[in-house]
Order: structure tokens, then sequence, then C-alpha cells
């Protein structure tokens, strides 16, 4: 083969492989664009309101999106690495020299190949500030802290048991299996307070396993689920076992409430129950520990004075 031909084949090389790259580098720009986009646009839902299934598919677009447009960065544009191979020296001809620099200078030089990197990068800068942006949208959601208050309700010492409609409850009126809600008395319908006043078999009650004090057969318990906060409400008597119908977390009644099996991370917090003058149950004190689910500066220990 010629010299000639040889050289006017490489030029024609190197503009085909660079119209490749460009072919590339535009399919990768628009990835990135269509990811800062669909970030823009989560951001958007988010703020007018929200919308779960929406923001979930604009979030898996934003990233696919940069994902893929990395990859074909990857493939299209930087192309496979380059291996150097060790051979004799080798010098091409004037015609084919001049063909390349020709080639070479039509646009398609270095400053083009550095310019297309830096616009990719820009882009690829905007489409990872922008998704960094989404996700941090969600904070002005957390809102202000709770303080103290997720450790104390409503329940005090000496504060009546009674039903939704107000009536106290009697020892004596509790029969075994039996289960019923309770508030304190003059809350009733209290959700952060309400509690299920449960009538054990005899001689199955772990007393030793209770942290709390309670009178006769008798137990109380939050009735706020401790893994999402729903209320438990299954109770099946014959092993004593209180079961929340939202994921199935399942507490034994009989052993201070300890979960049996479930997503539930700790047992139902105790009440702790006495007897008034009049012969009426009464609370001694509040739950033994925080109810609903658990957060991270939760201890068993807290007190709501100590939290600040
Ligand atoms: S809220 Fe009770 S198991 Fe999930």
């Amino acid at each position: 083969m010629a010299s000639g031909e040889r050289g006017g084949t490489r030029a024609d090389q190197w503009r085909e492989q660079r119209e490749r790259e460009d072919r590339g580098a535009r399919v990768a720009a628009l990835f990135f664009v269509v990811a800062i986009v669909a970030a823009f646009g989560l951001m958007f839902v988010y703020v007018a309101g929200g919308q779960t299934q929406l923001e979930g598919l604009l979030l898996f677009i934003a990233f696919g999106a940069v994902g893929t447009g990395l990859g074909v960065w990857g493939k299209k544009v930087v192309g496979p690495k380059i291996v150097v191979e060790e051979r004799y020296p080798m010098r091409s001809s004037d015609q084919s020299r001049d063909a390349f620099e020709a080639a070479y200078e039509e646009s398609l030089g270095e400053a083009v190949v550095g310019g297309r990197r830096r616009f990719l990068l820009r882009l690829l800068a905007g489409a990872g500030a922008s998704l960094g942006l989404a996700l941090l949208v969600p904070l002005r959601s957390l809102g202000p802290g709770p303080g103290g208050d997720m450790f104390v309700t409503e329940w005090q010492d000496g504060r009546r048991l009674v039903d939704a409609s107000g009536n106290p409850i009697r020892p004596e009126q509790m029969s075994a299996d039996e289960v019923r809600t309770v508030f304190p008395e003059g809350a009733e319908g209290d959700a952060k307070a309400q509690a299920l006043l449960i009538g054990t078999r005899p001689d199955q009650l772990d007393r030793d396993a209770l942290p709390r004090e309670t009178v006769d057969d008798l137990v109380c318990y939050s009735k706020i689920c401790t893994h999402a906060g729903c209320p438990v409400g299954l109770y099946r008597a014959s092993v004593g076992e209180l079961i929340c119908p939202c994921h199935q977390s399942t507490f034994d009644v009989n052993r201070a409430a300890i979960v049996v099996s479930g997503p539930a991370g700790r047992g139902l917090p105790q009440l702790p129950l006495g007897v008034d003058d009049a012969g009426y149950l009464v609370a001694t004190g509040d739950f033994s520990e925080p109810v609903g689910p658990s957060f991270w500066n939760m201890t068993h220990d807290v007190q709501a004075e100590d939290v600040t």
C-alpha cells in the first residue's frame, strides 16, 4: 500500500474517531442535563406538597441518568485503555503527516478535546450538585426537636384508669383474658397515653419480669407499638400474646410485653398500677420508658427534666 493512501486512511480514521467521540459526548451531556432536570423536578414536587411515587421516580431518573452519562462518557469518549506496544521506529510519509495535521487542526485538535472534557465535567458537577441539593431539601421536614415531650404522658401517680367513656375501673371488674383500652381520667382519647389493661390467666404472669408494680393478675402496657407507632390491637389470650396488625410484632404479655417476634425493637412500656382509697385502679407513675417508636437518644433511665 502506498504511503499516501496510508496517510489518507489515518486521517479519515482520526476524523471518524473524533466524530464518534463527539456523538458520545453529546449523549453523555444529554444524560447529565436529564439528571439536573430530574433533580430540580424532585425539589419542585417536594416543595409543592410532595408525591411519594413521583419523587421516587424522579430520584430514580436522576441517579440513573448520572450513571448512564458516566457510562457513555467512559465507553464512547474516553475509549478503551491505551496499550503501548514496543515496535521499531516508523515515520509516516510527509504527505500522510500533512493530511493528519490538517485533519487535527480542522477543529478536531487538543483544544476541542480539552474543551469537551471541561464541558462534560461541568455538566457532571452540575448534575451532582443539583442531585445533592435535592437530597438535602427533605431536611426541612425534620422540624423542631420534640425536647422532653417524648418522655412523658398524662399518666401520673394517683391518676385513675378510665375507659373511653370516662368510667373508672375496679380490679375485681376485670376477668382473666379480658382486655380494655384505658386512659388517664380527664384525658380520655389521649393518643399518647392510651394503654391496654389486661387480665392475665392465674399463675401465668411472670411477676419477676415486670419492671414496675401491678395489682392482682392485671398488667397494663402502652397501646402504641414500639415499631412504627400503630395501635396494638389483637390479643391471643390462649398464649398471652399481643399482636400488632401493622407488621405482626408480637409481645409476651406475661413477660413484661417483651418482643417475641416481628420488627419491633423493644417491648411495650409498662404502666405501674395501684388502687386508690375508693378501690379504683390508678397509675402510680408514668410508663416505665418512652412510648412509641424508639429514637436515637432514648434510654430507659432518662427523665423528662434531663432532656433539653
Ligand atoms: S407498627 Fe406494630 S409492627 Fe409495625
